[in-house]
């Protein structure tokens, strides 16, 4: 479970990201953000693990509250992807996927990179479990496709079988067959840990197909918070301005902008 209460975000040169935010995402919800470019979707996800400290309000990741102090503990249970991998790209997928775990090894193994058997083990089996093959395990991150690096992306997220996955646009760098399976993969995964996702998007198909429940930002507001079937087009336009259409719903941002 995951709670909002009040969320503002100022930054020090004034502006304001985020205002007013309440939210509760019970246990296992996949929770989708949208909004246009510069809504507060990817401030907002940053708060849960601490890398935007919030200006007021308070949030909460199983009943503890973020803070500074309990970031220590928290961080280990939150487990993020990202919109271009963000993997070491000159490293191993094995090494890749456990880096994830690194928040819970001592400072000496982490320099050293030095993981115990359970987490290899795991690290081996969340390899299999997204889709790639054992031979990729020694394999170098920037040999494999972009959606294969995002398969390694997804496995290091969940490999301390986090309670909340932080997804900040995990198919933008992606063709729509690829992002669809990126993201039923991600759904599945989640869903087996019962993990609660929160997850940006600017895809509002995929958003309505895949979501529990669509969570949309207007300059920093909650400006629409209900079911996918309920994000209709009124909707959609309200959110996103009168540029959006019927035919427009269907397309992602770079598509209409080549379009
Ligand atoms: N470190 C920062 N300092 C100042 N302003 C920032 C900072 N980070 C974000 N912002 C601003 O906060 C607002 C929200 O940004 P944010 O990145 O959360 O939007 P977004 O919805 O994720 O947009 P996009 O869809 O383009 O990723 C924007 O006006 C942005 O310029
Ligand atoms: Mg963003």
């Amino acid at each position: 479970m995951l709670t909002f209460e009040n969320i503002g975000k100022q930054f020090p040169d004034g502006t304001v990201a985020l205002e007013g935010v309440n939210l509760h995402v019970p246990k296992g919800q996949f929770c989708v953000v949208l909004g246009p470019s510069g809504a507060g979707k990817s401030t907002l996800l940053r708060t849960v693990n601490g890398l935007v400290e919030p200006t007021n309000g308070a949030i909460a990741v199983g009943g503890v509250p973020v803070t500074r102090k309990t970031l220590p503990a928290i961080r280990p249970r939150i487990g993020m992807i990202h919109q271009q991998f963000n993997l070491v790209l000159r490293a191993s997928v094995g090494v890749n996927v456990l880096a994830g775990a690194l928040p819970a090894v001592s400072n000496w193994r982490a320099l050293l990179m030095l993981f115990p058997k359970h987490l290899r083990e795991k690290a081996c089996g969340l390899v299999d479990e997204v889709g790639l093959q054992a031979e990729h395990l020694h394999r170098r991150a920037s040999d494999l496709s972009g959606g294969q690096q995002q398969r390694v992306g997804i496995a290091r997220a969940f490999i301390l079988d986090p309670s909340v996955v932080l997804a900040d646009e995990p198919v933008a760098s992606l063709d729509p067959k690829i992002s669809r399976d990126i993201l039923a993969l991600l759904k599945a995964e989640s869903r087996e840990r019962n993990a609660t996702v929160l997850c940006s998007l600017h895809q509002i198909d995929l958003a309505r197909h895949f979501a529990d429940r669509i969570v949309a930002l207007r300059n920093g507001r909650v400006a629409f918070d209900g079911l996918p079937d309920d994000f209709d087009e009124g909707v959609a336009s309200d959110i996103y301005g009168d540029s959006i259409s019927g035919s427009l719903i269907k397309a992602t941002p770079r598509q209409r902008a080549v379009a």
